[in-house]
């Protein structure tokens, strides 16, 4: 069996291309090591803007890649989280500001915080906005979204802070579908 096939069908199986530099291909696991051996100005270099394939991303599940020395959480939602995420009122929510890297006017809805207008793709930089720490995702935590233990912070399905600490919601990227199933970070 290939190191690739051995892969095949896993949550975490993933490909990246840098659009400039290395021209990094990698997969799973392999990925992560190859761009921790990479040097500072090599890393900026090859990782500015990165193209994800989403291609292998089904419903329900969430991949994460790291960019910029960040992971980035790419999460397919399902009807039940998109639809949980737009029942939400504004009022409801600690941050009000989509914090969305696209257009920072926006306002914290959930259409705004997703890449696609069905809202089925959300994507955020996996960092709290509490401490740092990466909070665990798949529906964990009081909102059904995201959840960071390192002191409590629930967010929900479209990755808005809802409880604890955390004051903003999860960051969102610069980000942009090139093709169907192809996603640019940068
Ligand atoms: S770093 Fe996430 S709750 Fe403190």
């Amino acid at each position: 069996m290939s190191h690739a096939d051995d892969h095949v069908g896993t949550r975490r199986d993933f490909l990246y291309y840098a659009t400039a530099g290395a021209g990094t291909v990698a997969a799973g696991a392999a990925a992560w090591t190859l761009v921790n051996q990479m040097n500072p100005s090599a890393d900026v270099q090859a990782l500015a803007s990165i193209q994800v394939d989403v291609s292998g991303v089904a419903e329900g599940t969430q991949l994460t890649v790291k960019w910029l020395g960040k992971p980035v959480f790419i999460r397919r939602r399902t009807p039940e989280e998109i639809e949980a995420g737009r029942a939400v009122a504004l009022t409801d929510l600690i941050d009000q500001s989509a914090q969305n890297a696209n257009d920072p006017t926006l306002e914290a809805t959930d259409q705004n915080r997703t890449l696609d207008e069905a809202g089925e793709w959300l994507v955020q930089i996996g960092v709290c906005t509490h401490l740092g720490c990466v909070p665990i995702g798949d529906g964990a935590g009081d909102f059904g979204g995201w959840f960071c233990p390192c002191h409590g912070s629930h967010y929900d399905t479209a990755g808005r802070i809802r409880k604890g600490p955390a004051p903003q919601n999860l960051h969102i990227p610069v980000a942009e579908f090139l093709d169907d199933t192809t996603i640019k970070l940068g």
